[in-house]
């Protein structure tokens, strides 16, 4: 084979435009003799690095498909791709390729907020023109972007006279994977992504009977299906994840599993209010579809595939969002302690209780509060099926006084999080948008927690799906105007787009700290999060809420636990990376405690963060550099299986002197046994040292290098 970047540069003009199936099969014939390539027809693109390949080929029944090499395995085999519509026939087979161009792009932008600040977003593109040779003659392009760490590819529609208005029933992408690869997924849900995550075969991926807890809003999808991303590791250790990047005015996506032939096929999410899943009009383009690729697992962490496949920042200047950590009158309300609303009496959002946490927050230089139940509604918000107008997102229960918390919130420094729990009566909130959004910035507030618990109201809407979609977008807008971030409970899924709208924060979407509260299934097994790092995380920032330091939920859960030790929760703080993190326990369980002073020093925005090691659903381990001070922090976590790790701190800066602080298991601590056990311990190191990290069970290990 000869080398790829030679081909490339030859049809790397427009100049190959070809007109004719004849013209296309004589360009065929050119690169076949050019490449020495054993196949005809093909038409091929490259990462930067050159060890991702993609080829395009039109089928013999007129078919575009396209395959992808990594060095020289094929990853993805010749898989098909094409449309079904309610009112026009299907746009799949019957094709031509119209005009073939490639281009390269290469920048560093710098993210306002994030991981790391500089990132590099270099790749090769391949656009394919593609129309029907007969009938409609319907045209579209399908683009593909190939990074060294994965690619994306996404069909372009031009406005065009037999295709204006579009409505999609099935958008048929295939995956057609080359062996039977270890897979760690949750079922295809339309509505939430609250699940465990299974760790099987391919060929055994049951998404139908591993349906496992019972949601206030959960729609399986009839089929064998998965949500996104999906990661899979091949037998011979290579890392692929599948997921989807700007999604916008479209519907979600779920990955089809035919476990006989080792194939997905792509399953928009639908609505029961139409025959389609996606009504759009000519121009318009659908997100990219995403395969991320990767031989050390920490590297699909260290990817930027993600944003990098957004468009750039549309907000202009964003120097009003800052990441901050934050407490909440929150965790009591889960464990049972007090309440949302105000029947039986233990309403947690009182004026007394909000003092309470702010001079908390103010002592600890925390940042921030989340105040959830100040408004009134909560004695109707779940379990009603008439959920419509009971939350208006402005009116104060009467124990709370909304002017005074502010002032005094104000007063120490404190910012607020507002809190709009819809309840998913999404048609009210749209209403109320207005009038919530205003009451924030007569107060100032800067960051909002929304929720969507329960089904969609308008019913027959999904939360995955296109008018859910659009939905979290108004949001998006609506508080970039009033320059708030936002923070999404029960969400659609990340797909970089906080790239473009950098106030569209961060988010739940998956199984949080909240079920160890209440889950009657004993809650997020120890190997939870090690699987979240290399799945969920992949789609972008995790409002998991870490810090529980009462493990035990004594005395308000008997029942429920956190299944971690005491270290792993302050691990998290690193690992799971969200630009508002919480400290999510009560105020009482951190007083005094001497591992509390972690919570107090670890960053939340970063210059850069490096995975050190790391094995999908084993353990985890990742420092990051703190912006502007240059201090580092790194967090270790493990499953159910305790382990040492050695690390080297070669990220340290060879100039800098620092305090090292060790924060890890004792020597009997395990999750299930003696899960609060720790030890803390100053070390002496530079650059040139070495840490043998010893984990326990279901434990973690966090280290604080402050520069002094
Ligand atoms: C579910 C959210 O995930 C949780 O954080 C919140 O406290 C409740 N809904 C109430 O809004
Ligand atoms: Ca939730």
């Amino acid at each position: 084979m000869k080398n790829p970047l030679g081909e490339q540069s030859i049809e790397s003009s427009k100049k190959n435009i070809m007109n004719s199936k004849k013209g296309w099969i004589l360009g065929g014939l050119i690169l076949l003799l050019l490449s020495g390539c054993s196949q005809d027809n093909r038409l091929r693109v490259v990462s930067p690095d050159r060890n991702l390949r993609v080829d395009v080929v039109l089928l013999d029944n007129g078919q575009v498909a396209y395959s992808v090499r990594y060095k020289r395995q094929v990853i993805i085999d010749t898989s098909g791709m094409g449309f079904t519509f309610q009112d026009a026939p299907p746009l799949q087979a019957g094709l031509e390729i119209t005009g073939v161009s490639h281009s390269s792009f290469s920048e560093v932008w710098e993210m306002p907020w994030g991981e790391q600040r500089h990132v590099k977003n270099h790749y090769n593109a391949m656009r394919v023109e593609l129309a029907e040779t007969e009938g409609l003659m319907r045209r579209f392009d399908l683009v593909f972007r190939v990074y060294d760490d994965g690619l994306g590819f996404r069909f372009e529609f031009p406005e065009q006279e037999n295709m204006t208005d579009v409505l999609i029933t099935e958008e048929n992408t295939f995956f057609q994977l080359t062996g039977d690869h270890l897979v760690w997924w949750t079922p295809g849900d339309w509505d939430i992504y609250e699940h465990l995550y299974n760790t099987t075969r391919f060929s055994e991926i049951d998404a139908i009977s591993k349906r496992n807890h019972p949601n206030l809003a959960q729609t399986y999808i009839p089929v064998n299906a998965v949500n996104t991303p999906v990661t899979m590791r091949t037998d011979k250790g290579l890392h692929l994840s599948f997921h989807e990047a700007a999604l916008i005015d479209y519907a979600g996506i779920t990955l089809e599993i035919d476990s006989i032939n080792l194939r997905m096929r792509s399953n928009l999410v639908g609505t029961e209010r139409a025959d389609y899943k996606v009504i759009q009009r000519t121009p318009f383009n659908t997100p990219w579809r995403t395969i991320q690729v990767a031989e050390r697992a920490g590297d699909l962490i260290e990817s930027r595939l993600m944003v990098n496949l957004n468009e750039p920042n549309k907000l202009g200047d964003v120097s009003w969002l800052k990441p901050t950590k934050y407490m909440g009158i929150w965790w009591e309300m889960h464990i049972g302690k007090s309440t949302w609303g105000m029947e039986g009496g233990k309403h947690g959002a009182t004026t007394e209780n909000a003092k309470y946490y702010i001079d908390f927050v103010a002592e600890h230089d925390l940042g921030a509060l989340l105040i959830e139940g100040w408004y009134t509604g909560w004695e109707n918000w779940i379990g009603h099926d008439d959920r419509e107008g009971i939350f208006d997102f402005v009116t104060p229960y009467p124990d709370f006084d909304l002017d005074e918390v502010t002032s005094y919130a104000k007063e120490k420094g404190v910012r607020l999080v507002m809190h709009h729990e819809t309840s998913s009566a999404v048609t009210t909130y749209e209403e109320q948008l207005d009038t919530a959004f205003a009451l924030m910035s007569h107060y100032n507030y800067d960051m909002v927690k929304t929720g969507y618990v329960g089904t969609i109201i308008p019913r027959g809407e999904y939360h995955h799906g296109q008018w859910m979609v659009n939905h979290y977008q108004r949001v998006i807008d609506k508080a970039a105007e009033h320059g708030v971030m936002v923070n999404i409970h029960e969400p659609i899924m990340a797909t970089g787009l906080r790239r473009t709208y950098p106030n569209d924060a961060t988010r739940e979407g998956l199984r949080g700290q909240e079920f160890n509260a209440w889950a009657t299934d004993g809650g997020n097994p120890p190997e939870h999060l090690p699987i979240v790092a290399f799945t969920r995380m992949l789609a972008g920032p995790i409002d998991y809420t870490p810090g529980i330091f009462n493990i035990k939920i004594d005395p308000y859960r008997p029942d429920n636990r956190v299944n971690t030790t005491l270290a792993q929760q302050l691990a998290l703080y690193v690992v799971i990376y969200s630009p508002m993190q919480m400290v999510a326990d009560l105020p009482k369980y951190y007083k005094g405690h001497p591992a509390f002073q972690f919570i107090k020093d670890v960053g939340v925005d970063w210059e850069q963060s490096i995975v050190l090691n790391g094995e999908v659903g084993e353990y985890v381990t990742i420092a990051r550099e703190e912006r502007d001070t240059g201090n580092w922090f790194l967090g270790s976590i493990t499953n159910e299986e305790g382990r040492e790790l050695t690390i080297r701190t070669d990220f340290l800066d060879p100039d800098k002197q620092y305090k090292v602080t060790l924060y890890a298991d004792g020597e009997d601590t395990h999750w299930e046994t003696y899960p609060t056990g720790y030890q803390i311990k100053e070390l002496d190191l530079n650059n040139q040292s070495e840490i043998r990290l010893r984990l326990a069970p279901g434990g973690g290990a966090a280290i604080s290098f402050m520069i002094q």
